[in-house]
């Protein structure tokens, strides 16, 4: 079976902040069927080796920028886990990165990450195994595809996923030596960024293939207005650059099994009925007659929830609820607070993050809003998809190419799975939860729209396929190149 070593910061079930741990964690098991063995580098936060019973050296530094470290080997949820084991780096607490604030010494603990890959993918670990490709995650893992070609080695092959640009891995150039990257390195052809270091224009230059997940976010990061000071550099990669949309786990995300609520199905959608009477007195939303739409949301301007604050009034006044579980930007959580102590009965706030509450939020909603300004894929609007809580999202990004518009062509071909906004402010929004509120009335119609919805191909299949297919590539190209 071929190879690839997968570089990540974050993978479920071991650590997640975010969409990139659900992608990261699904990866390795649905590449298995196409042919493709994954194993997985991921720092040993703490917790992270002990989880994964990953005891078994198989690679060892004596010096990892600044410290000793070793990989260690182990499994967890059928996830091959090579955990890096450098206490210097990364045995600390505060989550991955930093919490409230970022770690100073992150663009070196991340640069770390990266060399360890490209160190792998130059000598082999000691149980025997070597990669044919190097699939580099995010800024986090942008340096490995550069630590490839400084370290000579032309037989592994490198893909960049980039899941966000809003996040670009930056350094002063002053932390070039710390990051074990020669001067020659910083031009603007390769990872210097306006004065400064960026792990991702790094990787973006250097990987054999750059991918984004999804495919409009792909063609959107071409653009000034989406590549964040980036874009002309993924223009220069566009002969290389594919978007593949992620899917999402179909036996975690499954209302038929989902242990947090009673069961339904796209032929019987009882058991909803019955989620949406515990969602709503679980929020304490007596004073509703519309639809409830729920969000789970990291709570920021990225995702659109100052919008949300801004637009809901008109919403829960036409008889609408609406159920919130998030965190993040302080401003929004206080505009959040307002909204829900202004609306009594009407908006319910949770504060956290809270994995079973957002299953049974997607078990009892109407809709699930997800009004992002940018949103490379977006995962919640897939979630709504399969659970029958029709997604009302914004057109952008992999929002655009996961949700159709119940527009009138779309209804007369009877194809539409949920309702998308543009352009994506506050007026955009509100019409289209004026259109919300409209079609909920027509309850059969809406019945169909849920159904439709339930029966999309949403798991890893279709894109597994095409990152093997994309790995072969590369890997055909190199074996005529040698
Ligand atoms: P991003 O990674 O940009 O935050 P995604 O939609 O790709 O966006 O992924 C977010 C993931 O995090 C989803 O699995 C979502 O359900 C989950 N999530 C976000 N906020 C919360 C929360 N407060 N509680 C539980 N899960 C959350
Ligand atoms: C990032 C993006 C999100 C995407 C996730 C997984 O967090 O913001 O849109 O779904 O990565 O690829």
């Amino acid at each position: 079976m071929k190879k690839v070593l997968s570089v990540t910061s974050e993978c479920v079930p071991l650590i997640k902040t975010g969409g990139l741990a659900d992608v990261a964690g699904a990866l390795p098991g649905s590449l298995e069927a196409q042919g493709w063995h994954m194993r997985t580098l991921l720092p040993a936060y703490p917790g992270v080796a002990d989880k994964a019973g990953a005891a078994e050296v198989v690679f060892a530094f004596d010096d990892l920028m600044g410290g000793r470290a070793r990989v260690l080997a182990g499994s967890e949820a059928g996830i091959d886990v090579l955990a890096l084991d450098a206490p210097h780096l990364f045995d600390r607490a505060g989550g991955p990165y930093g919490n409230p604030t970022d770690f100073p010494d992150n663009p070196v603990r991340f640069a770390a990450l990266s060399f360890a890959a490209a160190q792998i993918a130059a000598e082999g670990l000691s149980d025997n195994w070597r990669p044919d490709v190097l699939h580099a995650h995010d800024w986090q893992a942008g340096l490995a595809p550069t630590y490839l070609r400084l370290n000579g080695v032309t037989d592994v092959a490198s893909v960049m996923t980039v899941h966000n640009i809003a996040f670009q891995g930056l350094a002063p150039a002053a932390m070039l030596g710390t990051m074990a990257l020669p001067l020659s390195e910083f031009t603007s052809d390769k990872l210097e960024y306006w004065g400064q270091i960026s792990t991702l224009k790094a990787g973006l230059v250097d990987a054999g293939a750059v991918t984004t997940v999804s495919p409009t976010y792909a063609g959107e990061l071409m653009r000034g207005e989406f590549g964040m000071g980036l874009e002309g550099v993924m223009a220069a990669r566009a002969g290389d650059l594919s978007g593949i949309l992620n899917g999402i786990d179909m036996d975690v995300w499954n209302p038929a099994t989902d242990a947090q609520i009673t069961a339904y199905s796209a032929t019987s959608l009882k058991g909803k009925a019955t989620n949406r009477k515990a969602l709503v007195s679980e929020f304490g939303l007596s004073r509703i007659t519309g639809p409830l739409a729920i969000v789970v949301s990291r709570l920021t301007s990225q995702k659109g929830m100052d919008l949300i604050a801004a637009t809901a009034h008109q919403f829960v006044e036409a008889g609408g609820g609406l159920a919130i579980l998030g965190s993040g930007d302080p401003v929004i959580e206080d505009q959040m607070r307002i909204l829900a102590r202004n609306n009594p009965g009407k908006v319910g706030l949770r504060i956290g993050y809270d994995e079973a509450l957002s299953h049974r939020m997607f078990g009892g909603g109407d809709v699930v809003l997800v009004p992002s300004r940018f949103e490379p894929c977006g995962l919640t609007q897939l979630y709504g998809l399969r659970y029958g809580t029709v997604p009302v999202v914004a057109a952008t990004g992999g929002l655009a190419d996961s949700v159709i518009d119940h527009n009138i062509m779309a209804q007369t071909a009877g194809v539409s799975t949920g309702f998308q906004f543009h352009p994506i402010d506050e007026m955009g929004l509100s019409q289209c939860l004026r259109r919300v509120i409209a079609q909920f009335s027509d309850k059969s119609g809406w019945t169909r729209l849920q159904k439709r919805g339930m029966k999309q191909a949403l798991g890893w299949e279709a894109s597994s396929a095409a990152y093997a297919a994309l790995y072969e590539k590369l890997t055909d190209e190199r074996r005529s190149s040698t």
